[in-house]
């Protein structure tokens, strides 16, 4: 049941703001304003590291994960997509932790990293949404997300509760590891707290993303750019864009742009940057600028205030709500999911099962 939508993906996209408030609840007492795991987690004070690994838009949700462990809980992570880490010789420590993130729980390649860390004696824990699938079954602890059946192919809802509930864990492992005060944990919390809302805000620019996404549509090809939280973003953007609209699509480290990828740039190939108002902003925007001044047409993210200070000369711009900084890519997510999905209608591809994908790759 579509619930009054044209597709199973634009269903998912505007159920975030109700799943991720269920995802974050699962983790958030409110009344102190602090974050509270399942009984058997790590112990994460004992942890010398953390391993995540996971698949295509769950890997870019690691990706993310991996700033906010570091900076919340100062934590060590190694990070790999689980069809490389399962065949390379990592030096397993003695006291490491392995985190999977996976919205079916039976993506192979997932699952077999995940017997590769257990057979090194790591602690294994997972991010799942399927509570009764294999992955869930092999973890030690299961950090639950609360996203509810995706039936889309394309990673949506699935993508914003695994962010909503990684946020949690590394918020937790910064007061386990001594590394994160009270205030900042209960001024996290309250950043998360408002994501739903930011979130359902985030999905009134529909119309206005739908407008872009025709021009997008001729496009030879589109780059998205971050730097930060953001450049996973960019990587997820241009993910979603490349599977549902066939659109050639990449992302970029915002800094790397100018170490090759800057010769594709014309008028004929549009970039999107992710640029939240945070520690990076000014960067960010310089290398918009850059790209700017080779006639290349820069669709710029951010919000008002953001849009403010370097919007105006852009070719478009999409205001997106401003959140807690470090929690933007929760925020961010809406308006990218948005702008591969009218790509994709206008395009007229088929967004719900789009051509060569499955919805739980089981082969390796
Ligand atoms: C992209 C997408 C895929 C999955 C990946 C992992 O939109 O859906 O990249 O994220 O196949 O799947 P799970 O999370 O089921 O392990």
């Amino acid at each position: 049941d579509k619930d009054g939508h044209r597709h199973f993906m634009a269903k998912e996209i505007h159920e975030q703001p109700e799943v991720i408030a269920h995802t974050i609840s699962r983790y958030i007492d409110g009344t102190s304003k602090t974050i509270n795991l399942p009984n058997g987690a790590f112990d994460f004070a004992k942890l010398d590291r953390l391993t995540i690994s996971a698949c295509g838009t769950a890997y870019y949700a690691g990706l993310v994960a991996k700033y906010w462990f570091e900076r919340w809980a100062r934590l060590p992570i190694e990070i790999d997509v689980a069809s490389e880490l399962r065949y390379r010789d990592v030096p397993w420590t003695k006291d490491g932790g392995a985190l999977f993130i996976t919205q079916s729980g039976e993506t192979a390649d997932t699952l077999s990293a995940l017997r590769e860390a257990r057979k090194n004696g790591q602690q294994i824990a997972s991010v799942v949404n399927v509570p009764e699938s294999s992955i869930a079954r092999e973890s030690d602890i299961v950090f639950p997300m609360a996203a509810g059946p995706e039936i889309g192919v394309a990673s949506t809802k699935a993508f914003t509760c695994q962010l909503a509930a990684l946020a949690c864990i590394a918020i937790a492992a910064g007061r386990q590891r001594g590394t994160l005060s009270a205030e900042e944990e209960s001024e996290l919390v309250s950043g998360l707290l408002e994501i739903p809302r930011l979130v359902a805000e985030a999905l009134k620019q529909s119309d206005k993303i739908e407008t872009i996404a025709r021009d997008i549509a001729k496009a030879t090809g589109i780059f998205y750019i971050g730097r930060g939280v953001s450049y996973p973003m960019a990587l997820e953007g241009a993910l979603k864009l490349k599977e549902i609209s066939y659109l050639h699509a990449e992302g970029y480290a915002s800094g790397e742009l100018k170490h090759g990828p800057i010769a594709l740039i014309d008028e004929n190939l549009p970039i999107a940057v992710i640029a939240p108002v945070d520690a990076h902003f000014e960067k960010t925007v310089s290398n918009m600028q850059e790209v700017m001044a080779r006639d290349g047409k820069a669709l710029l993210i951010s919000c008002k205030d953001g849009i403010a200070r370097a919007g105006e000369k852009t070719w478009a711009n999409i205001e997106t709500p401003k959140s807690h900084p470090l929690l933007s890519p929760i925020v961010y997510a809406v308006p990218i999911q948005l702008l591969a999905y009218f790509t994709a209608t206008t395009k007229g591809t088929d967004v719900d099962q789009p051509r060569n994908l499955a919805k739980s790759v089981t082969v390796e």
